[in-house]
Order: structure tokens, then sequence, then C-alpha cells
């Protein structure tokens, strides 16, 4: 690669993130770029695939160990906001009970990553879907293996 071209190449990297920092806060920013939790488990306790009505999907899996989330990751074809979504969906189902963490609603997602813009306010929706979806396949599970 010659010098004019990799220069070009790094203006064009910095005018992207100047915008990205324009319309995501920092948070944001750092949870779609570096994500958590991403992945899927050998042997969940319980896992689910959701599709968003915008077509993208997220699966959730989850490791539960004596009413609790011990492990937790995601993956999705979706957009930046729904890789930090799934981060933070993710960081926070890990460690809480079951009962605890279907309370986690988009909301909280939101309001951890400093909001997100209105067109990408349903990928919060689709990660706590996909992460209560993951939750309810674990509750038929467990049911089914007591009965
Ligand atoms: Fe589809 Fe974000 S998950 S646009």
């Amino acid at each position: 690669m010659d010098d004019d071209f990799e220069a070009l190449i790094a203006d064009i990297e910095r005018k992207k993130h100047e915008e990205e920092r324009k319309i995501y806060s920092e948070r944001a920013l750092k949870e779609a770029y570096n994500p958590r939790n991403v992945g899927k488990l050998a042997e969940p306790s319980g896992s689910a695939r959701v599709t968003g009505p915008c077509g993208d999907t997220m699966q959730i899996d989850i490791r539960v160990e004596a009413g609790r989330i011990c492990d937790c990751k995601f993956i999705t074809d979706g957009c930046g906001a729904s890789i930090a979504c799934g981060s933070v969906v993710t960081g926070l189902a890990k460690g809480k009970r079951i009962e605890e963490a279907l309370e986690i609603t988009a909301k909280d997602v939101l309001k951890l990553l400093g909001g997100l813009p209105s067109e990408n306010v349903h990928c919060a929706t689709l990660a706590v879907n996909t992460l209560r979806a993951a939750i309810s396949d674990y509750q038929c599970r467990s049911q089914k293996g007591s009965e």
C-alpha cells in the first residue's frame, strides 16, 4: 500500500469515528467495538434465537447454577447498536438470580448505554427479549427434567 492510500484510509476512519461520536455515547461505542460475552456456550442451560422487526437476529445462551446465571453469551448479525445491547444485557444478566434477570428492561440497557438514537431503540428490546426467551427455554428444560 502506498502512503497516499494509507493516509486516505486513515482519514476515512477518522471521519467515520467523528460521525459516530455525534450519534452514540462513549459507552455505546465502547460496547459496540469491544463487546463482552460474545460467542456461544457449549452446553447451555437455556438458549434462544430471536429475530427483531428489523430482520436482525440475536442468540443468547445462559448457564444456570443454583438459580443464578453464572455464564451468558450472545451472537448477533445485527447492527453495531445491537452488539452494544447484547454486550450490556449479558453483562447485566451474569451473576443475577433468574427472577432478577427477568426484571432487566430495555430501559435499563438504554440507560447504561447513555441512550441510543430512536431508530436503534428496538435493538435494546431485541437484546432483552432474547435474554427472556433464553430464560424461558431454561425454565422449560428444567420443568421437563423434573417431570
Ligand atoms: Fe436490527 Fe439494530 S438490531 S437495526
